[in-house]
């Protein structure tokens, strides 16, 4: 037996819910350290809203370089209510996201029993999907312009940049995800989500690219819906997706739809990742600030979040037996909204904790 690995985490609690929620994803990596003989070296950093009203800054160059240091991180929600909205989502978030290059952004779509969908009709076994959103291009380049601005003849443009291989290397990650997928019993399909039919080029290339790589995937059954039709089979029959990929701003979109379809913002967690650097983790739901420090915001989506950077880092009997904990909660708590549990946030996370602990 090797002996007790160790992981540098670096943490960002964040702004409003986000240190109540990552302080019980904590809760439960510490108990499945100590079931799974793994040790947690968490260090905590202060960027968000409350830090950017005090000094004017988001993260420097060099904070990022030192967040690089870390195997990966962990962190809680960006968004607060006396800050303009774009600086800290631009500054702060996607800073992170491109300046480490994590060019995916990976969200499943998974309905756990017990939890509540607002699909009639369907339950967990037609509601398991993970969605490989492209994270780095884009609409989210900030490629375009204003001219003539505050007059009746304003321009602007907001371009959608992609290169072949901003293309490749997401649709490898996507066909190798599937692949990964099969072996555990799922179908192992790949979905391509776009808009051939109107973004004649971009869109295009996307279409190429799969193409071409599928024929390196002869197991992988392959699709192809149009992002508008994609949004009506996901509700109506969700069961067909295995993965989807998606570029950054449609694959933006379908995931709010895919968190509701999964029981809402309390349970959907992502991960921004760089297959070769450092990756962070995240609940998707923001900071919402009018329940912070109430003790009553759902921790599973930040705790799903722990799970997955558990599985990124190869330590799969631990994530499993946080899946297995989170699955478990779900049966308990009366609704996944916030305030709605039947049990504050903190018994939430020993619920789960109480659970790792005794599989
Ligand atoms: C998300 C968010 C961000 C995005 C915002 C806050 C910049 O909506 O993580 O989905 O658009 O990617
Ligand atoms: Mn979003």
């Amino acid at each position: 037996m090797a002996g007790q690995k160790n992981y540098d985490i670096a943490v960002i609690p964040g702004d409003g819910t986000g240190p109540e929620v990552v302080e019980e994803g904590k809760k439960v990596l510490a108990a499945a350290g100590r079931r799974f003989d793994i040790s947690f070296n968490f260090k905590t950093f202060d960027y968000g809203g409350e830090r950017f009203l005090k000094t004017g800054e988001t993260i420097t160059d060099a904070g990022i370089d030192e967040l690089k240091k870390y195997r990966a991180i962990y962190l809680g929600a960006i968004g607060h209510p006396d800050v303009a909205p774009g600086i800290l989502e631009v500054g702060l978030l996607l800073k992170l996201r491109f300046s480490m290059d994590q060019y995916i952004n990976l969200r499943p779509v998974k309905l756990y029993p017990g939890v509540e969908t607002p699909l009639k009709g369907k339950g967990p076994e037609d509601i398991d999907f993970i969605v490989v959103r492209e994270n780095t291009g884009g609409l989210y380049t900030g490629h375009g312009g204003v001219s003539r601005k505050g007059t009746p003849h304003e321009i602007a443009t907001q371009i959608m940049v992609y290169d072949r291989q901003m293309v490749d290397r997401c649709l490898k990650y996507s066909f190798e995800l599937a692949v990964q997928r099969k072996k555990e019993g799922k179908p192992g399909k790949l979905t391509l989500v776009n808009k051939t039919n109107v973004l004649t080029y971009v869109a295009d290339l996307w279409y190429r690219a799969f193409m071409e790589m599928a024929r390196e995937y002869p197991g992988i059954e392959t699709d192809y819906n149009h992002i508008d039709a994609a949004c009506m089979w996901m509700v109506k029959n969700p069961e067909w997706y295995d993965v989807m990929v998606v570029n950054n701003m449609f694959g933006d979109i379908i995931t709010d739809l895919g968190a509701m379809v999964q029981g809402g913002m309390g349970i959907a967690a992502g991960g921004n990742i760089n297959p070769s650097g450092t990756s962070m983790f995240e609940p998707i739901g923001g900071s919402a600030p009018k329940y912070t420090g109430m003790n009553v915001i759902n921790p599973l989506a930040a705790i799903e979040a722990a799970r997955m950077m558990l599985k990124h880092l190869g330590e799969d009997r631990a994530a499993s037996a946080i899946q297995e904990a989170v699955a478990y909660t779900c049966t308990k708590i009366r609704d996944l909204g916030a305030g709605k549990m039947g049990y504050s946030t903190t018994e939430v996370g020993d619920m789960v904790a109480g659970h790792v602990a005794r599989s």
